[in-house]
């Protein structure tokens, strides 16, 4: 074990090698590149927990690594046997056979966390730790007859490296979207210790950038999953209805015999069967007149069908609703009828005194429900990033419009290749996980992203992969507005290159928070669009701690000042002509380390309607009630 020891320790290498990449490059990703290039691809694994395999969500080891030993040794070489926390061996076991080795861990004997959860959640002396965390756990792999065998990440945030019995499988930057790594070759029937570093540190050049108004939340948040399929499996399925009124199938295989490979696509519930055959590169593009019986999905009818794949020894089923979304001018139509969508938004974290993005079916009903039944709600903006798959299917399950949204967030730099590719690679990720789901109708680029050269160029690559990727949604974004008067009167002005790119004009109004207009001013300020295209309010919203008041409405942070201001913007919106939407900020207070005035928010964003813990603010029945009254018909 010695020489074993020192062989290691002298060549630097452990059986991974090096895992984080230093910058913004990580291992395994293309280099930057001048120009956009192809769309990020890989593993896409699509309805993944459908198929056999082990959720791994339970106890995990974890162990702190601050100073990253475990990546890097302190003269930046590869990281020292000592520190390793992937090593596949029990570390007492280790130093009991050889007393002189130094081992400045033990995964075994570390504290245990239930995940998936936020590393906030472990410990209380974890609520701020920005760094590189390690997680470990033992898995029993029992024979089947499934011939592949991937690891499958459905969220770390941020940046994070899986090891398998001690050998570097993957990594993978950006903490919203899954990723698939093969572990084939890795993985041993009977006893398997997966180990997975997770770093949540930001920096000017990842997507999100350091500042933001959201909790980090790092850690593993979403599952981890054991998938397991047949040696040639349908890797990616999207099934829609198209505009012209078709099902439109995209399938792509994987595997040895995924080439001209007879694919079957079938609805039952519908005695609706048809079949292609794969291309030279394991692809089915095809078209097919609909079944005369379909029935579209809608928030008021969320009618899913149960939909089966078959290719060769593999069958995927999935849930999906069909319906159509398109711009008509001014006008969003849904299935072909102008809709107006009443919404708000909503970050990734649960209701209760205490989260920890514990997103469980559970914390997931408990939002919507409060936004479809308690608001009255037709649509949910999913801010300010890729939520969980969970919450889009809940969102198709009881009916609920989705804007789904890139962490492309505030001043993103702009300039750097290895950023963009990020992004693109995101985008492609979270497209591609969800194309199926029809309550998504909006991917959203960015929010309130300053202009410049560099910024538009990026935008319109993330614009472009997003049409190639989807044709049948809409493209948006929450801009940033001017003010101008006009006649001695208020007057906002829609004037951003970006809105040449979008179906859908997303904007953030907070006139009488961040403006020093009175409350009583803003239902006189005007609107301008020249653009020709549906606008909504993507967020608006004043903070309230909750049980605070002030009878004059007059003092910021009281729950009369709020509701005031909701009223007075809804009352600004009903005379925009061209505004097809409303989604105030926000459902529920956040998580938000930026807010710290120490009666009122201390570490909380409270522009909810509800309280962190679900009380409700005088402001939720002023929406409710408006809701209320525009759901007797578009406004
Ligand atoms: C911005 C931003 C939000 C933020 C909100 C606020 O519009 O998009 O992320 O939380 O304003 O200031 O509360």
């Amino acid at each position: 074990m010695a020489d074993e020891l020192s062989r290691r320790t002298v060549l630097g290498l452990g059986a991974a090698g090096v895992a984080f990449g230093a910058t913004g490059a990580t291992v395994g990703e293309p280099s930057q590149t001048a120009e956009p290039g192809d769309i990020p691809s890989g593993i896409v694994l699509v309805n993944a927990a459908s198929r056999e395999g082990q959720d791994l969500s339970g106890a995990w080891r974890y162990s702190i690594d601050p100073y990253r030993d475990g990546i890097s040794g302190f003269h930046g070489a590869a990281a020292g046997f000592g520190h390793r926390r992937y090593e596949d061996h029990d570390v007492e076991a280790v130093a009991r056979a050889n007393p002189a080795a130094l081992i400045e861990y033990d995964m075994q004997r570390s504290s245990v966390a239930q995940l998936p959860a936020a590393w906030l959640t472990h410990d209380p002396a974890l609520r701020h730790f920005v760094g590189l965390m390690w997680y470990q756990r033992a898995f029993t792999h029992t024979p089947s007859r499934a011939r592949r065998a991937f690891i499958r990440v459905e969220a770390a945030n941020y940046r994070s490296s899986v090891y398998l019995n001690g050998a570097f499988i993957g990594t993978h930057e950006g903490g919203f979207t899954p990723y698939s790594l093969e572990v084939t070759d890795f993985l041993r029937q009977g006893a398997n210790q997966i180990t997975i570093g997770v770093d949540s540190e930001p920096s000017p050049d990842t997507v999100p950038p350091p500042v933001t108004d959201w909790e980090n939340y790092g850690g593993i948040t979403r599952p981890v999953r054991l998938v397991l399929t047949p040696e040639t499996f349908v890797d990616d399925a999207w099934i829609r209805l198209t505009r012209d009124g078709r099902i439109a199938a995209s399938v792509r295989l994987d595997g040895p015999r995924a080439v001209r490979t007879r694919v079957r696509l079938s609805i039952d519930a519908l005695d609706w069967t048809v079949e292609g055959r794969t291309n030279d590169l394991g692809e089915l593009e095809g078209a097919f007149d609909a079944p005369h019986a379909l029935e579209l999905w809608s928030p008021e009818n969320p009618r899913l069908y149960s939909v089966r794949v078959e290719a060769g020894a593999d069958t995927l089923e999935d849930q999906i609703g069909f319906r159509t979304v398109r711009v008509e001018g001014e006008n969003i139509l849904l299935n072909g009828e102008p809709i107006f969508l009443r919404g708000v938004c909503l970050h990734e974290e649960e209701i209760g005194a205490d989260p920890g993005r514990i997103m469980t079916s559970a914390a997931i009903a408990d939002l919507l429900k409060a936004a479809k039944d308690g608001l009255g709600c037709n649509f949910v903006r999913l801010a300010h990033y890729p939520h969980s798959e969970a919450m889009t299917r809940m969102a198709d399950k009881i009916g609920l419009l989705v804007w789904s949204e890139m962490p492309v967030y505030w001043r993103i730099n702009w300039g750097n290749p290895a950023t963009r590719t990020a992004a693109r690679r995101m985008q492609a990720e979270n497209i591609r996980r969800d194309r199926n789901r029809a309550s998504i109708i909006f991917w959203s680029l960015a929010n309130e992203t300053p202009q410049g050269e560099e910024r538009n160029a990026f935008l319109k690559t993330l614009a472009a992969d997003a049409r190639s990727l989807d044709d049948t949604r809409l493209i948006t974004a929450a801009l940033l507005t001017e003010r101008r008067d006009r006649n001695g009167r208020p007057l906002v002005v829609i004037n951003d290159p970006l809105a040449d790119l979008l179906d859908v004009l997303g904007v953030n109004t907070y006139n009488g928070w961040y403006s020093d207009d009175a409350l009583a001013d803003l239902p006189d300020i005007s609107w301008r669009s020249d653009y020709g295209k549906p606008m909504i309010f993507s967020e608006f919203g004043a903070d309230a701690k909750a049980g605070f008041h002030d009878a004059s409405a007059m003092r910021k942070f009281s729950e009369e000042f709020q509701a005031e201001f909701h009223r007075n913007t809804l009352a600004m919106s009903a005379r925009i002509p061209f505004l097809r939407g409303l989604s105030p900020w926000i459902l529920k207070d956040f998580r938000s380390p930026r807010r710290q005035h120490p009666v009122y928010q201390n570490g909380w964003n409270r522009k909810g309607l509800m309280s962190e813990t679900g009380a409700r603010k005088q402001a939720f029945e002023v929406i409710a009630a408006y809701y209320r009254s525009l759901a007797n018909g578009p406004r």
